[in-house]
């Protein structure tokens, strides 16, 4: 993953999942120049107010159409409703996923209970896509309110993982975008490991160099 990484105008973003991350992801891309697709369960029609509240080219959709619009989708839903993500139209497709897994919320998953495999590599399973797992350890709040410019020193870092060095690059440089640096944790399964719940980084509100010194002790 190149942290040098152009910005990355005008790529066709869906989102999957409209709640705090998704609602707030889709106003930050688009403030950007991304064209975003928002979708939630319960349709277009309840997301109409919503999006016509955000600046830049943001449309509600159904969850099938972000899935084909976008040459990156994110998937912000409850890991407890993975299952229902489209079937088709995600394969292949760089995926960001900002899931957790709360079992108190999502219901226990035995395999991640016992921590055989993680949440992203499910969701990877799932849906076939080019999971990098993004956007997970940081607070909502601070997503809609800290992005700063590059080099600011209260610019905070997003913890990156995946198996796909291109994919991750591409997550990397939209990070970038709305205020954030990105730093590479490794894989998706290893790698993900550390920043999700439970982890020391998780939601820690950390510079690229802090939060790149944790994951590599981690
Ligand atoms: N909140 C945070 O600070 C935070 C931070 C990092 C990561 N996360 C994780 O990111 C994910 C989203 O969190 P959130 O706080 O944004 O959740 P949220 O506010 O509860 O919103 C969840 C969204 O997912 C949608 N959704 C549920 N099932 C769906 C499905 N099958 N298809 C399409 N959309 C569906 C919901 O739509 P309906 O209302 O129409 O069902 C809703 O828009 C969770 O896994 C969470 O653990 C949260």
């Amino acid at each position: 993953m190149d942290p040098t990484t152009e910005r990355s105008h005008g790529m066709r973003i869906g989102i999957i999942g409209a709640g705090r991350i998704g609602s707030t992801l889709a106003r930050r891309f688009a403030g950007n120049g991304h064209e975003v697709r928002l979708a939630n369960s319960r349709g277009p029609d309840t997301l109409a107010g919503l999006v016509a509240g955000m600046d830049g080219p943001v449309e509600a959709s159904t969850a099938d159409d972000a899935a084909r619009f976008g040459e990156v989708v994110v998937v912000s839903i409850p890991y407890g409703r993975v299952d229902e993500l489209p079937h088709t139209g995600l394969r292949d497709k760089v995926l960001v996923d900002t899931c957790n897994y709360y079992p108190q919320r999502d219901g226990h998953d035995p395999e991640l209970d016992d921590d055989s495999t993680t949440s992203s590599e499910k969701v990877r399973a799932v849906t076939g896509g080019d999971v990098v797992k993004a956007f997970n350890a940081i607070y909502w709040e601070n997503l809609r309110d800290h992005g700063r410019p590059p080099g600011d020193p209260e610019r905070i870092a997003i913890p990156v993982s995946g198996d796909d060095e291109e994919a991750k690059a591409v997550v990397a440089s939209l990070i970038q975008d709305i205020g954030f640096d990105a730093v590479d944790a490794g894989g998706l399964g290893g790698g993900g490991r550390k920043h999700q719940p439970g982890s020391d980084v998780y939601t820690a509100e950390l510079d690229a160099e802090e939060l790149d010194a944790r994951l590599r002790t981690a």
